[in-house]
């Protein structure tokens, strides 16, 4: 298994390019399922969850070929709308198969996903939505097993928010008799991007990026291309470890809008951050300060940086609130910074971070993928060397990331 050993105490200087979003990729390639015409995507990211997605849309009959960020579906041949557990346990977002092949076969068996790392994560909302659009849903053997004949439009309020839930519905919707209204819908860039390529395919979709979101179902679906919009938490997590580090950076292909609250999060910590269209630039002079934060759906703190700053907290000069509220075990990073020197204290779904003037190098283990970037970033500034075991987690979501790190002038390397 890989390992990265990084040599801490460098700031990061420099330009990079951000990626496409990986959460924006996962349901546009599912999206694919929807259409017997071919759907080219530019901008996707060469990540391990894509891979694996790719994977399980081709056993489905969907033909796909990827060079470099171009990816070319098409799913005139789609036969098997069947994923496996083998292929859905190692990605929770395989789910987003649901919607789409239901719509498109009028049946799919997709395996239940589940035990995760950072807590129960249901899919009951999931299933009550395609449920409400006349799809009969029985659970089997740990398999979903959908069936529906044209599914019908609806109005439907989802008990909490939920991104892949809105994203299933709205991609069901689109092929389905008549007008769906989804309320209390995800309001994640990821879904405004999906939505967008459902729109170029020649869905009525409208509202995406606001609570309720319409959809007026179309027959069906053509062909397409999109481009993948930036990775708000890959540019998050750079702009957060050029700030744990002390350094300056500017980061390429990305958006500032995508990402205000932590871009105000690391202004309150003491950063200089510009916006210019297209790149963001981060300057750090000095120690961070603590910032004390709460994370909730879009557009406020996102979960999926939430490990990042605790490791930004952890070597800041104050003391930290850090709140989850949307997953009920994401604090695994907090034992494993802990290992690193740093002095962090959990109860329930709240962490103290008191911030200490240095971490010391060890070896820590990843245990997903937001809390491996969170040891990256301790590593990035602990004195002496960090070895970091289980670095899979990391492939799964970031492209490239010991290279992009090397280019801003980080001392780390991938022992194989
Ligand atoms: N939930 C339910 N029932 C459902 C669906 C969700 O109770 O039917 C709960 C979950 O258990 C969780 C909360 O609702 O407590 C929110 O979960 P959500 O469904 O929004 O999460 P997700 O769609 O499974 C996506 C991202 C995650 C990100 C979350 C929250 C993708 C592929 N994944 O997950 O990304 O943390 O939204 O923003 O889009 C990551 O990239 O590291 C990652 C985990």
């Amino acid at each position: 298994m890989d390992r990265l050993l990084i040599a801490g105490g460098a700031p990061l200087r420099g330009a990079v390019r951000v990626s496409g979003a990986k959460n924006a990729a996962l349901p546009i390639l599912c999206a694919a399922l929807l259409s017997a015409e071919p759907l080219r995507l530019a901008n996707v990211p060469r990540l391990h969850d894509v891979r694996t997605m790719l994977r399980l849309l081709a056993q489905m009959g969907v033909a796909a070929a990827a060079e470099g960020a171009q990816v070319d579906l098409d799913a005139r041949g789609l036969d098997r709308p069947l994923a496996p557990y083998e292929l859905v346990k190692t990605m929770r977002a395989s789910i987003l198969v649901l919607g789409p092949l239901l719509a498109r076969c009028g049946h799919a068996r997709v395996s239940l996903p589940g035990g995760c790392a950072i807590g129960l994560r249901p899919v009951d909302q999931h299933v009550k939505g395609l449920e409400a659009l006349g799809a009969e849903i029985r659970v089997e053997q740990g398999y979903i097993e959908a069936r529906a004949g044209r599914l019908k439009g609806t109005r439907l309020v989802m008990d909490l928010v939920t991104v892949t839930g809105t994203e299933n519905l709205m991609m069901a919707a689109c092929l389905a008799d008549g007008v769906t209204v989804l309320e209390n819908a995800a309001r994640e860039p990821e879904v405004v991007d999906l939505a967008d390529c459902l729109n170029a395919m020649g869905a009525r979709v409208s509202g995406a990026g606001t609570d309720v979101i319409t959809v007026e179902g179309v027959e069906r679906l053509h062909g397409a291309r999109h481009s993948i919009m930036p990775d708000r938490i890959e540019t998050g997590t750079f702009l957060a470890a050029a700030a744990a580090t002390g350094g300056a950076v500017t980061l390429h292909g990305t958006r500032a809008g995508l990402l205000d609250a932590v871009i105000d999060k690391l202004r309150e910590a003491g950063a200089a951050v510009e916006a210019q269209n297209g790149s963001i630039r981060l300057e750090m002079r000095g120690r961070p300060r603590s910032v004390s934060l709460r994370t909730a759906p879009f557009p406020a703190f996102p979960t999926d940086m939430q490990a990042q700053f605790m490791a930004l907290d952890a070597i800041a000069e104050g003391t930290a609130t850090v709140t989850e509220t949307i997953f009920e075990n994401r604090f695994m990073h907090a034992l494993e910074l802990a290992r690193l020197g740093a002095d962090i204290e959990t109860a329930g779904n709240t962490a103290i971070v008191r911030g200490v003037p240095r971490l010391q190098g060890a070896t820590v283990m990843a245990t997903d993928l937001r809390a491996s970037a969170s040891l990256v970033i301790a590593g990035l500034v602990a004195q002496g060397e960090t070895c970091i075991e289980r670095i899979y987690h990391l492939d799964r979501g970031y492209e490239a990331i010991e290279e992009k790190l090397s280019a801003l002038g980080a001392a780390i390397r991938r022992v194989r």
